[in-house]
C-alpha cells in the first residue's frame, strides 16, 4: 500500500514540522497549489457524522484541483456487503486516495489491504491525526515556537487526546491528560506517546487532579460523549462537571489560549463564557483543518 496517513506515530520531528511549514505555505498562498492534486480524485468514506473534516476535505481538494467524492457509510450500508478489503480494492480502480471516518482503526487498515492508494485517518476509536496537525498550527501561529509548550488535555481521554499527546510528544510539547478515574486514555497509546517523549525530551503525563494545573500555556477540552457512545448526558455529568472548562479554572492554571476541536457542547465540557472569549482559538483551529489537510495532501501526491 502507498504510504497514507493512519496516526503520525511512525513520522520524526522533521517531518511533521516539514507538514506544519507547508500547511503555513498553503494558507499563505493556495494559489500556488492549484494543481497540486490536478486530475486526481479522493473518495471521503464517513461512517460518522462531520461538519468540519467533510467540509474541509471537500473545499481543500478543490483548491488543489482534486475532486472529492463523499460517500455517506452512516446507516451501515457498505457493511454485509462485501469484505472492506474487496471495498478498498474497488475504490482503488478509480479513485487516488481514500479519506476515512471510521469506527474502528483497524478498518482503516482494511480498507487499504487491496489497493495502493493512501488511506488518510479522519477519525477512528483511537487516533484524529488531522485534528492534532491543525491543533499544532494553530499553537504555532499563536505562540511562535512549540518547543517546551505546556498543554492540558482536560475531560474525557479520547481520539483528539491521543493524537494531541503523540504529535506532542514528537514536536517536544508537554501534554498532561487530566480525566476523571475512568476516562482516562488508551494506556497503550498513552505508553507509545510516552516513547516518543523521551526522545524529544518532553513530559506526556494522565491525572485525576484538576487541581494540579498550574503554569499551563493552554487548555484543551473535547466532548465527554464521542460519537458512537450511546451514554446519556446525565449517567456521567457528576463525574465530569468538575472538569468543566470555565473563566475561573483557565484564569487559575495562567493559560493563555483555549481550544476544543468542536462540536462543542456549551456549559458541559466548555462554558460559552470562555468558548466565545478572546482566549479562545476555536474557530481558527478549524480554519487551520483545510490547511493542515492539504499540506498533508500535498506531500502524499508531490
Ligand atoms: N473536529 C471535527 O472533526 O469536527 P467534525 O466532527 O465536524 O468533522
Ligand atoms: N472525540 C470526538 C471528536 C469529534 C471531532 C468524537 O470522536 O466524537
Amino acid at each position: 500500500m502507498q504510504q497514507g496517513l493512519l496516526t503520525f506515530a511512525e513520522h520524526s520531528a522533521e517531518q511533521v514540522n516539514a507538514l506544519l511549514d507547508l500547511a503555513a505555505d498553503f494558507k499563505a498562498d493556495p494559489y500556488k497549489y492549484r494543481q497540486a492534486l490536478a486530475g486526481k480524485s479522493i473518495v471521503g468514506l464517513f461512517e460518522k457524522p462531520s461538519l468540519r473534516t467533510r467540509v474541509s476535505f471537500d473545499i481543500g481538494i478543490n483548491k488543489l484541483g482534486g475532486h472529492f467524492l463523499y460517500l455517506d457509510c452512516q446507516d451501515g450500508q457498505l457493511s454485509g456487503r462485501e469484505t472492506l478489503e474487496d471495498i478498498g480494492a474497488n475504490l482503488g480502480c478509480w479513485a487516488d486516495g481514500i479519506v476515512a471516518r471510521v469506527f474502528k482503526h483497524q478498518t482503516l487498515i482494511e480498507l487499504g489491504k487491496g489497493n495502493d492508494v493512501p488511506v488518510v485517518n479522519a477519525l477512528c476509536d483511537l487516533y484524529h491525526p488531522c485534528q492534532g496537525l491543525a491543533d499544532y498550527l494553530t499553537l504555532k501561529q499563536a505562540f511562535g515556537d512549540l518547543k517546551g509548550l505546556k498543554v492540558a488535555y482536560i475531560g474525557d481521554g479520547n481520539n483528539v487526546t491521543h493524537s494531541l499527546m503523540i504529535l506532542g510528544a514528537i514536536l517536544g510539547v508537554h501534554v498532561t491528560a487530566v480525566c476523571p478515574k475512568g476516562y482516562e486514555p488508551h494506556a497503550p497509546t498513552v505508553a507509545k506517546a510516552v516513547a516518543l517523549a523521551a526522545e524529544s525530551g518532553v513530559t506526556i503525563s494522565v491525572t485525576d487532579d484538576i487541581n494540579a494545573l498550574q503554569d499551563m500555556d493552554v487548555l484543551y477540552t473535547d466532548t465527554w460523549i464521542s460519537m458512537g457512545d450511546n451514554t446519556k448526558f446525565e449517567q456521567i455529568e457528576q463525574t465530569f462537571m468538575p472538569y468543566q472548562l470555565t473563566m475561573d479554572l483557565f484564569k487559575q492554571t495562567g493559560a493563555k489560549y483555549v481550544l476544543h476541536c468542536q462540536p462543542a457542547h456549551r456549559e458541559q465540557e466548555i462554558t460559552s463564557e470562555l468558548m466565545d472569549s478572546p482566549y479562545s482559538l476555536l474557530l481558527q483551529q478549524a480554519e487551520n483543518r483545510m490547511h493542515a489537510q492539504n499540506a498533508i495532501l500535498i506531500d502524499l501526491f508531490k
